[in-house]
C-alpha cells in the first residue's frame, strides 16, 4: 500500500473505474453501504472525505446517522451507493440495527489507535450478522493509519480478524490524509458490481433484484459488450 492521498489506482482489466458527480442522476445499479463502529473511530470523517474530500479536525457525534451518495461508473454500469453514517453510541444502537437490513455491505470501522474500538469489532459484526442479510459483503478498515506513533492494533491483527471471521476485506485507512477513504467505496462497488453479474447469470429468469433499475436482458448485452472490448474487439 502507498501513502498517497485519494488514490485512485483502481482501472484494472476487469474494471474500468470513473467517479461521478455527487449529484449525477442517473444510475443503472443501486447499493446500500452502512459504515458501523465505535463511537470517534472516524466514521463521518472517513466518509466526508471519502465523498466530498473534505476533512475537519474536531469531533461531532453523530445524532442518529447521515446520509451521504456517491456515484461512480464501473465499466458501462453507473452505480449509486447510498452511504449511511451511523453513530457509534450504545444507546443509539437497537435505532441502527433497524438499517441493517437491508444493507448490501456494511463496513466496520475501528480505529488503530484505540485497541477497545477494535475488540469492539467483534461485537459489531454479531449484531450485524443477527439482523442483516445473509449475503451482506462485510468490510473490516482500520482508520486514522496517520497516527502510526499511537498505533495499538497491527495491520497483521485486523488481516488475522478479517481471515477468521471470513470477512471479505481488510483495509486501513486515514481520513486526515485521504489514505485509501475512496479506495474502501470503489472496492466495495466492484464486489458488489462483480455480485450482481454473477446473480445475473445464476438467474437470468428474475432480473429483478431490488434496487436495479435495468431489465436483465439489456444488463447481460451491456456485460457482452464489455467483455467483447476486453477482448479488444468493436
Ligand atoms: P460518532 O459519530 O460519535 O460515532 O463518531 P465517528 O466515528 O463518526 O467519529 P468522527 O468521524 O466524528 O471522528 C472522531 C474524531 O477523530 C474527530 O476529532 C476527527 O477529527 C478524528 N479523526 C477521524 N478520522 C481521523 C483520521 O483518519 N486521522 C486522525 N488523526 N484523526 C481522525
Ligand atoms: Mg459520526
Amino acid at each position: 500500500m502507498s501513502t498517497g492521498s485519494q488514490e485512485n489506482k483502481n482501472d484494472d482489466e476487469d474494471f474500468r473505474v470513473e467517479l461521478l458527480p455527487e449529484d449525477y442522476a442517473q444510475y443503472d445499479l443501486s447499493f446500500k453501504i452502512i459504515v458501523i463502529g465505535d463511537s470517534g473511530v472516524g466514521k463521518s470523517c472517513l466518509t466526508t472525505k471519502a465523498v466530498k474530500n473534505n476533512f475537519e479536525d474536531y469531533y461531532q457525534a453523530t445524532v442518529g446517522f447521515e446520509f451521504l451518495t456517491f456515484n461512480m461508473k464501473i465499466n458501462e454500469f453507473v452505480i449509486k451507493m447510498q452511504i449511511w453514517d451511523t453513530c457509534g453510541q450504545e444507546i443509539y444502537k437497537s435505532l441502527i440495527s433497524n438499517f441493517y437490513r437491508n444493507s448490501s455491505l456494511a463496513v466496520i470501522l475501528y480505529s488503530i489507535d484505540n485497541k477497545e474500538s477494535f475488540e469492539h469489532a467483534e461485537n459489531w459484526l454479531t449484531d450485524l450478522k443477527s439482523q442483516a442479510n445473509p449475503d451482506v459483503r462485510i468490510f473490516l478498515v482500520g482508520n486514522k493509519s496517520d497516527l502510526e506513533d499511537e498505533r495499538k492494533v497491527s495491520k497483521e491483527e485486523g488481516l488475522k480478524f478479517k481471515t477468521d471471521q471470513g470477512l471479505d476485506l481488510f483495509m486501513e485507512t486515514s481520513a486526515k490524509t485521504g489514505y485509501n477513504a475512496r479506495n474502501v467505496l470503489i472496492e466495495a462497488a466492484k464486489l458488489l458490481y462483480s455480485d450482481y453479474l454473477k446473480y445475473l447469470e445464476a438467474n437470468p429468469q428474475e432480473p429483478n433484484k431490488p434496487g436495479k433499475k435495468k431489465k436483465g436482458e439489456e444488463l447481460k448485452a451491456d456485460k457482452q459488450k464489455d467483455q467483447g472490448k476486453k477482448k479488444g474487439c468493436c
